[in-house]
């Protein structure tokens, strides 16, 4: 089986390729940066040779040349690099919102840039990989696994925040993470954990009143706000729940793009090392705890003939929440198999939860409008229903900004 990732030069790229077990004869390294590709993938055949791993690594600038005949192509790549991105986490702050890469103005403007780029490269591996599964961990995860979709492609979005949280939890119970099954559900980067259940025993309730203080230090959210709300939201809630404190912490900061750059420099150094061949610690200090065994596993699922398996994944709603188009993706538990994902049921939702995923998902079909069609207004008009944003000065002031910031990266502006 051969697996292709398109950003391969990434620095999580080590993370994926130790987490490579068997099943997999095959994999590419696709990347334009060439001089990072080397760097990176040289690294990575070190970690495969040390671990007596029989997996066959190459690398290619040359797209068709790596997607040929791929069973599955990993998208996990950066429109604008860090440099963006710091663009993203800072322009928002200086209207008093939020400046993050996935939320708010900053996740839009990521979008506009990412998803021509994306369909682009899905259209072409299209072209010399027609059965190939695409799966999507480029943000916005939500909005770009869409845009697949809407063009037929067969993309599932992942992240993972779940498979952390999960972990997380086993760890904190003492339990093995085989046993915790999570009941997940939002939208990605906006999603809740309703149900805990250990050996299908409900657990939430109980770990909401004895362990409390521990899970709301995990997320960064109040305790008393997840006992009311009965659920675990992930960290990216914070971003709504206690969006003027987040504000002002990120004004007294130096953005997330300036720390992750910091630690991509001495990552490529780690790796530059021909000494060095095992993952170096510095790794942990990224966000993408657990990644790897996310989409290892979700690859297996996806590109072998086994029963399905429960996964959390980015999949078309079809339905299931019934307040949602059916063609919205949401992020939920579904099944999966080569036949694709399918979302389990969900139960009923708190109209806390479903009318913020309601407001998002409405934002989030005027960011893909705008990205595809292209747009001062319609990027306006996205910014307008976002539930952070909101106001037609600021959706104004802020559609301005984000256009002249990214001009260089949307065709149409
Ligand atoms: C988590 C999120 C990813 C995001 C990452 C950022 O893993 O699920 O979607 O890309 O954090 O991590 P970073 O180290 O780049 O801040
Ligand atoms: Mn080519
Ligand atoms: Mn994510």
């Amino acid at each position: 089986m051969k697996l292709t990732v398109v950003g391969g030069g990434s620095t999580y790229t080590p993370e994926l390729v130790d987490g490579i077990g068997a099943g997999i004869d095959e994999i590419v390294l696709v990347d334009p940066d060439e001089q990072r590709l080397a760097v990176v993938g040289d690294f990575c055949r070190r970690l495969l040779e040390h671990r007596g791993s029989g997996t066959r690594l190459t690398t290619t600038a040359d797209l068709e040349e790596g997607a040929e005949g791929a069973a599955a192509v990993l998208l996990q790549l950066r429109v604008g690099g860090q440099a963006a991105r710091y663009r993203d986490e800072t322009f928002p702050l200086e209207h008093g919102c939020v400046g993050q890469e996935t939320t708010g103005a900053g996740g839009l403007a990521k979008a506009l840039r990412t998803v021509p780029v994306v369909l682009d490269i899905a259209d072409r591996v299209r072209a010399v990989a027609p059965d190939a599964w695409l799966v999507n961990f480029t943000n916005p995860v939500g909005i770009v696994t869409r845009a697949l979709q809407l063009e037929g492609h067969r993309a599932v979005g992942l992240c993972n925040v779940a498979i952390t949280v999960q972990r997380w939890i086993a760890g904190l119970l003492g339990w093995d993470w085989r046993s915790v099954e999570l009941e997940h559900v939002g939208l990605n980067h906006l999603t809740w954990v309703r149900g805990v259940r250990i050996d299908g025993h409900e657990v939430l309730p109980d770990l909401l009143a004895e362990r409390g203080p521990e899970l709301a230090e995990h997320v960064g959210l109040p305790l008393a706000l997840m006992r009311r709300l009965g659920v675990i939201p992930s960290y990216y809630l914070k971003y709504f729940y206690t969006h003027d404190e987040v504000v002002a912490r990120e004004r007294s900061q130096p953005p997330r793009a300036s720390v992750v750059s910091d630690v991509e420099r001495d990552l490529l150094k780690r790796y530059s090392d021909p000494s060095v061949n095992t993952k170096p610690d510095e790794l942990m200090l990224r966000g993408g705890a657990h990644y790897s065994e996310a989409a290892v596993r979700l690859v297996r699922a996806l590109t072998s003939d086994g029963p399905p398996e429960t996964h959390v994944v980015n999949v078309r709603n079809g339905g299931t929440l019934d307040f949602l188009p059916d063609d919205a993706v949401i992020e939920t538990n579904a099944r999966v198999s080569s036949e694709g994902a399918r979302p389990l049921p969900v139960r009923p939702l708190e109209p806390a939860l479903s009318g913020l995923i309601a407001h998002v998902t409405a934002y989030e079909h005027l960011a893909l409008d705008a990205a595809v069609r292209g747009g001062r207004d319609r990027v306006a008009n996205a910014l307008l229903a976002h539930p952070l944003i909101g106001r037609h000065h600021l959706a104004e002031e802020l559609a301005e900004e984000l256009v002249q910031l990214n001009a260089a990266f949307l065709p149409w502006a």
